[in-house]
């Protein structure tokens, strides 16, 4: 065959539209994605709030993929290609300045992304995601109902039991300051509430707690843990006043444990965040004995039953005693 310039043209053409053809065409016709076993599609609400997340660069900021290397919120279940069946565009995004949102949903209550949306410092002091305030509430609500959705049905097994859990501790909250704080502490586990502090709390453990204090609970509890931090405003149940706590916790003594589940675990249905993947367990326990000691009144840090003290622990006695029994 000559090579005239037809030849070269229709040839070219050909081998153009054959490797088009493997590289796009047949990849799109058989790599259809199936939904995954959490898939749902997304409501009307949901998926404006997807529209937002594009559109103000969350992506910039925040992952849509966790992965089996990541030990993060939401690493309990880690992403599948089947989990975005139907998202268009799908943007996963790469940089994690703030955490991986793939399972965000039910995380929280709505109240929380509220107070966290209108100014992320609200519920998290030290944090630099900006605020999205300006969006107006009818867009935050969007951005909170797409939030809430992430995870899809495993979120909404999630949200289902913070709506559960916001009626429970709502009713607690509307009978009274003494009737709540008996039913959150009926929730904490017996033996966590019989359990007392098992640190010193010494000068360095009360600086740390204190340091702590200002860095994750200060705009919710308060600077003097009266529950008047910022974010209460939009809350309900506003943050606990720690300092209402005395009466209850005299007739039990021990106070670290029931502290320490709660910091912990959170309190699912109110607004306050678990920190058991933030924090490890020295410095939860000081953070009870922080609160223990600046707004209770008294620690049960070291009180019989005490243990075997740690080695690196120094002398200590407990000078802030936790009262007799009876006493006011
Ligand atoms: C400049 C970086 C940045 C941007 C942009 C940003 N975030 Fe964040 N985000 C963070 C950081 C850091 C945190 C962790 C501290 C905190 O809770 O605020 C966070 C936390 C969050 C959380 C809470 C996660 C949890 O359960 O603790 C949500 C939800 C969230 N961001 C959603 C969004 C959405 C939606 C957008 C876009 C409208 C956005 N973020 C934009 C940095 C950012
Ligand atoms: C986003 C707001 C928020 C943040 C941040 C927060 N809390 Fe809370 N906290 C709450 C709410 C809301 C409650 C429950 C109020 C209710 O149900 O009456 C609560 C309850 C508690 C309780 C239960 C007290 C008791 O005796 O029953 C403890 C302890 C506590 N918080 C400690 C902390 C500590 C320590 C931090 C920081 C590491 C923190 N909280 C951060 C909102 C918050």
């Amino acid at each position: 065959m000559k090579m005239t310039p037809g030849v070269l043209i229709i040839g070219a053409l050909l081998v153009f539209w054959a490797s088009a053809f493997i590289i796009a065409g047949l990849p799109a016709a058989t790599m259809k994605e199936k939904p995954s076993d959490i898939w749902r599609p997304l409501t009307a609400e949901e998926e404006a709030g997807h529209r937002l997340y594009v559109a103000n660069g969350c992506s910039y900021c925040h992952s849509l993929f966790i992965r089996i290397n990541d030990w993060d919120i939401g690493a309990e279940r880690i992403a599948q290609a089947g989990d975005y069946v139907g998202q268009e565009p799908i943007i996963l995004g790469s940089e994690r300045t703030g955490p991986d949102l793939s399972q965000e949903g039910g995380e929280h209550p709505d109240d929380w992304h509220l107070a966290h949306f209108t100014n992320p410092r609200y519920t998290s002091p030290i944090s630099l995601m900006p605020s999205w305030e300006f969006l107006g509430r009818q867009e935050v609500r969007q951005l909170t109902a797409y939030v809430q959705a992430l995870g899809l049905k495993a979120a909404d097994y999630r949200t289902a039991r913070q709506k559960y859990w916001k009626q429970q501790a709502s009713a607690a909250y509307a009978a009274g300051p003494d009737a709540n704080v008996e039913w959150i502490h009926s929730q904490v586990p017996e033996v966590w509430r019989r359990m007392p502090n098992p640190y010193p709390a010494d000068a360095a453990a009360l600086a740390r707690g204190k340091r702590m204090y200002q860095d994750f609970c200060v705009n919710c509890h308060g600077p003097i843990g009266d529950g008047q931090g910022p974010a209460a405003a939009y809350l309900y149940p506003p943050p606990l006043n720690f300092t209402t706590l005395r009466r209850h916790l005299v007739e039990n003594r021990y106070i670290g444990g029931i502290f320490y589940y709660q910091i912990m675990n959170g309190i699912t249905g109110t607004a306050m965040p678990y920190f058991k993947k933030h924090l490890e367990s020295e410095k939860i326990w000081d953070l009870a004995n922080y609160l223990g000691v600046y707004f209770v009144g008294y620690t049960d840090a070291n009180i019989e039953p005490r243990g075997i003290d740690a080695a690196y622990e120094g002398p200590w006695q407990n000078p802030y005693q936790p009262p007799a029994k009876g006493a006011k």
